[in-house]
């Protein structure tokens, strides 16, 4: 696959600032669309049209049809055993409070313990803390080696404790960029019967995500971090764990009976699908699978590799720039977090955007991680199958004029 040729796919990618085209670093936080997918979301719009599951005429069962095959799709994607196992939700952030709100609040309780690292971001943190603070439960962290990023190996001893009930990380750190392989996170927590809940946001638009060989028990991920439209994301969890669970949202199509003082609730999924459902938002997710799914996970690894690679030896050539975490391209998937010394991240923001490159700063949503590496904030560069290697140049070479802009002389 020619993934400069794919770059027309992406008509955004030609807007120009200063008279050259941006260059967008900012796919972490979220992605440019295609149009294949972005077609087929108007085609739906345009063609098929309804209120899925509520109607017994031609558009109500073309959306029908629309949402529930999506649905297959996403099954496939994760590896799941059953479309009952797939919830769409808006977002990861939506899938990780609906499981902290129907699963961990009605099931903890005082000296229980619910672990998570200090690498998430806020999505898989404050929705724990809010559990901990509602069910006296105990909430835990396993920390990172400040210069690595990697687990401090005596933390990860945390997660033998039989009063951990539930373990929640991150797949690959949105800051550090580590993958942090839970293969073996989850098998020891499973070994005493937690529950392990695995945040894909960073993971899920990058790599071959097979959750039966994970063998976590929820995952979550977002649409609009792999090339779907905003507003749907999606939450696997275990069948046995889903029934047992009580709905998050109430209302329409998520009911089987309805009296005036009570109602029973329909069957997995719907359950957990209260209202009219983003039709639109599952046929973008189903035709993004599509497309990343026709590029391929190795091209697409191998670019983001190459484009980190090169990033990390331009960084490196470069006096007063601090990396985040691993130095090592083979260890950073993706993304490269920084410190320029004695400028702010937002200036140096400012400064590349007026050169219409897009990096993110701030504390990227994961400000306990920052707090406890002892940084405020920092410069991130996220990368996508269509970055190219001209772009991380340009981006370097306009780095590299940051501090003297600032007053500095290199
Ligand atoms: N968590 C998203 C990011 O890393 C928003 O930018």
């Amino acid at each position: 696959m020619n993934l400069t040729a794919i770059r027309q796919d992406f008509p955004i990618l030609k807007t120009e600032v200063g008279g050259r085209p941006v260059v967008y670093f900012d796919n972490a936080a979220t992605t440019q669309k295609p149009l294949p997918v972005l077609q087929a979301a108007m085609d739906y719009s345009l063609r098929r049209c309804g209120n899925p599951h509520r109607g017994a005429h031609y558009f109500s069962i073309a959306a029908s049809a629309a949402y529930d095959g999506s649905k297959e799709t996403v099954r496939r994607f994760l590896g799941a055993a059953s479309t009952r196992e797939i919830i769409y939700t808006r977002n990861t952030t939506e899938s990780l409070n609906l499981v902290a709100r129907s699963f961990a609040e009605p099931r903890l309780h005082p000296g229980d313990k619910i672990l998570i690292t200090i690498a998430e971001h806020h999505s898989n943190l404050i929705p724990w803390q809010r559990a901990a603070q509602k069910t006296g439960a105990k909430l835990d962290y396993i920390y990172v080696d400040k210069e690595t990023g990697h687990f401090l190996p005596e933390d990860l001893e945390k997660l033998d404790d039989p009063a951990v009930k539930l373990v929640a990380l991150a797949h690959v750190s949105n800051v550090l960029g580590i993958d942090y392989d839970p293969k073996p996170l989850i098998e020891r927590a499973h070994a005493h019967g937690a529950v392990v809940v695995l945040d894909g946001a960073q993971s899920a638009p990058h790599k071959k995500i097979d959750v039966a060989d994970l063998g976590c028990d929820f995952f979550a991920f977002s649409g609009h971090k792999m090339c779907a439209a905003g507003g749907i994301g999606v939450l696997y969890g275990r069948e046995a764990l889903l029934e047992e669970m009580e709905p998050f949202l109430l209302g329409g199509d998520m009911i089987d009976t309805v009296s005036e003082q009570d109602t029973s609730f329909a069957e997995l999924p719907a359950k957990f699908e209260a209202g009219t459902q983003y039709v639109e938002g599952a046929v973008s997710l189903e035709a993004a699978i599509r497309y990343v799914e026709a590029i391929g996970w190795d091209a697409i690894r191998a670019q983001e590799k190459k484009l980190v690679a090169r990033t990390l030896a331009g960084l490196a050539a470069m006096p007063h720039i601090q990396i985040l975490g691993p130095t090592d391209p083979a260890e950073k998937e993706g993304l490269v977090s920084f410190e320029v010394e004695d400028v702010h991240p937002h200036d140096v923001a400012q400064i590349l955007s007026a050169s219409g490159i897009c990096i993110r700063t701030g504390h990227h949503c994961a400000e306990p991680l920052h707090k406890y590496l002892g940084v405020n904030a920092s410069c991130r560069a996220s990368f996508y199958f269509y970055n190219t290697e001209e772009e991380v140049d340009y981006f370097l070479e306009k780095l590299k004029g940051v501090r003297p802009m600032m007053g500095y002389d290199e």
